[in-house]
């Protein structure tokens, strides 16, 4: 029987359940690997992977996972596709569609990978758009609860923009429960309609200090994402005072850990002091990418039922 295809283009296509069942496999695979167990679940898969935009952890990320699980990956770009010389959207997932399992999409506009999905006939996932980037949220839950367990109920600081990073923090709160405090500058706040949809549990601040009081997590990115980057100037005089560094992360919890998505920027958003510190849990957050996005694959290609 035909199973309906699930998508993953935000936190709000899984459930509540569906994401601690994803956080919960994460970890159990990530142990499995460390015995050195061989798990293929995805034995002659295919994973199509489109990136409109530049990335490390990502691509490592997925295309190792594919690997491990007995499958492969292929990469494309804009360079050397036609999808590049302008070959529609539409026509070009009904293509890989049919050729392959699974297709992560980076783009820009979260319309296109919308467009994307809408006329593929299998999974899509976003791999990062200016809107959202889930993936990421896969690994950094996961991170927590390594490190502190159950993230229900605790209090999380967003400082700095109110971009795709922080989109996804927003509907993590709301998935997991959690508080999300977010203290942004003046103009660069994250979308109003996500505010006002998940405003129970997220308070918008300007304060930096306000946010991150008693904080058990502290999370920033960098001020000017991919496609910003004639913004750069304008963008480090707005967030000067949002930088995150030892001053600021001594408001928080004392126990409070520090995420950051990479690649980051060390005396911008954030200190070398605070990134290479004890809270700093960044390169397991990094690390997890690949085993949260091996559970994604495994919940979307290869169900346990
Ligand atoms: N954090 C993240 O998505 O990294 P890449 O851009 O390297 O994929
Ligand atoms: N907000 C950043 C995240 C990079 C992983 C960007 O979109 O460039």
């Amino acid at each position: 029987m035909n199973r309906p295809v699930r998508h993953f283009l935000t936190l709000q296509d899984i459930s509540p359940q569906e994401f601690r069942h994803l956080i919960r496999r994460a970890c159990e695979l990530k142990a499995m690997q460390r015995r050195g167990e061989i798990h293929e679940p995805l034995r002659n898969k295919v994973l199509a992977m489109v990136f409109e935009k530049s990335s490390t952890r990502t691509r490592v990320a997925f295309e190792a996972a594919m690997t491990q699980f007995g499958g492969s990956a292929i990469f494309l770009s804009p360079r050397d596709t036609q999808l590049g010389r302008g070959e529609p959207v539409e026509d070009t997932a009904r293509v890989l569609s049919r050729m392959v399992d699974a297709i992560m999409v980076r783009t820009y506009a979260h319309e296109t990978l919308e467009l994307f999905a809408a006329h593929s006939r299998v999974p899509v996932i976003n791999g990062l758009s200016d809107r959202y980037h889930p993936c990421q949220l896969l690994a950094d839950m996961q991170t927590f609860f390594e490190h502190r367990g159950d993230i229900r109920g605790r209090t999380v600081a967003w400082v700095g923009d109110g971009n795709n990073m922080c989109h996804s923090y927003i509907n993590a709160a709301s998935r997991l429960d959690f508080r999300l405090h977010i203290a942004t500058p003046e103009g660069y706040e994250p979308a109003a309609e996500l505010l006002a949809a998940h405003g129970d549990r997220v308070t918008l601040l300007r304060d930096p200090h306000a946010a991150v009081a008693d904080a058990d997590l502290v999370v920033t990115d960098v001020w000017a994402s991919m496609g910003q980057e004639d913004e750069n100037s304008r963008r480090r005089q707005a967030f000067q005072n949002y930088q995150v560094d030892s001053d600021l992360m001594a408001r928080a919890a004392p126990d409070a850990l520090f995420m950051h998505c990479l690649p980051a920027h060390r005396g911008e958003e954030v200190s070398a002091e605070v990134l290479e510190g004890p809270q700093s849990v960044v390169w397991d957050e990094a690390e997890n990418r690949l085993h949260a996005q091996k559970a994604l694959l495994e919940f979307l290609l290869a169900p346990a039922t």
